[in-house]
């Protein structure tokens, strides 16, 4: 493989978003199962993870499996299932070696017991580590995230009492899956569609975006740095002037 150097950046994302899209195309155009493309996938997130890790970027969130996907076919589901369980096994020494802070973000009620149990343990063996912290949504879904707040919030509500319109937004925040994370800076979608697919909307409002054309197992250290190096020359406003930044 080419050996590529890291640049060095002025101004880097805090926490990256990645929806990592495109596996299926990538194996049809060469000749493989989507199974074999979804592995392939995983080898681009540990290039990218190790890349970002390097680079002292703080969070990284991958889209792994959203809540629509559980439509698949019932062998790509129970495939990529497999695929998270057997890459957590593998990796398990690792993240630890690495002091990767790992964390699951999503509705797990339909993964397999084996799988949830691994990703159980992998979150406990790593909690107390906090420079690097790799977040993979799985069964996740914005909106039902958002709802599942909502609930938390009407529960809590209805045991200790108090009126709706005390509700704020730090309330909401402080009941999605993601509390403890920071809002995304950049999230970047492969394969050249060019949406969000229920990925992050509470936490991207003021996310800058990169659509990249490259299917995910085909996104490599340079395309990595040169949406990072894109990132650089944005100006985010957040709704203000530039002269008040
Ligand atoms: C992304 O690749 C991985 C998952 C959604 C699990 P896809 O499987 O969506 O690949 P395409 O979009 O069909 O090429
Ligand atoms: C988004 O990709 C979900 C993940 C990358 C895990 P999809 O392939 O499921 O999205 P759509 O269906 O093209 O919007
Ligand atoms: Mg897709």
């Amino acid at each position: 493989m080419k050996k590529v150097s890291t640049p060095s950046f002025t101004k880097l994302p805090r926490h990256i978003g990645l929806i990592m899209d495109g596996n299926g195309r990538w194996a049809k155009g060469s000749g493989l199962t989507r199974l074999q493309g979804h592995k392939r996938g995983r080898k681009t997130l540990q290039l990218i993870g190790e890349e970002a890790q390097r680079l002292g970027i703080q969070y990284l969130t991958a889209y792994a499996f959203s809540s629509e996907n559980w439509l698949r076919p019932k062998d790509e589901v129970f495939g990529l299932m497999t695929l998270l369980r057997e890459s957590l096994q593998r990796e398990f020494d690792k993240f630890t070696e690495r002091k990767i802070r790992i964390r699951f973000i999503g509705d797990f009620s339909k993964v397999p017991d084996k799988t949830l149990t691994i990703m159980k343990k992998a979150e406990e063996q790593t909690r107390d580590f906090d420079r690097f912290h790799l977040t993979l949504a799985i069964g996740y879904g914005g909106r039902q995230e958002i709802t599942h707040a909502v609930q938390k919030l009407l529960e809590k509500m209805h045991k200790d009492g108090g009126s709706p319109s005390d509700i704020n937004e730090a309330d909401i925040q402080a009941n999605l899956y993601t509390h403890d994370l920071p809002d995304v800076d950049l999230i970047i979608r492969t394969s050249g569609e060019q949406r969000l697919s229920n990925f992050l909307p509470w936490q991207s409002v003021y996310s800058e975006i990169s659509f990249v054309q490259k299917p995910w197992p085909a996104f490599g250290l340079e395309d990595f740095h040169r949406v990072l190096a894109d990132f650089q020359n944005r100006e985010r406003r957040y709704g203000k002037i530039s002269e008040q930044l």
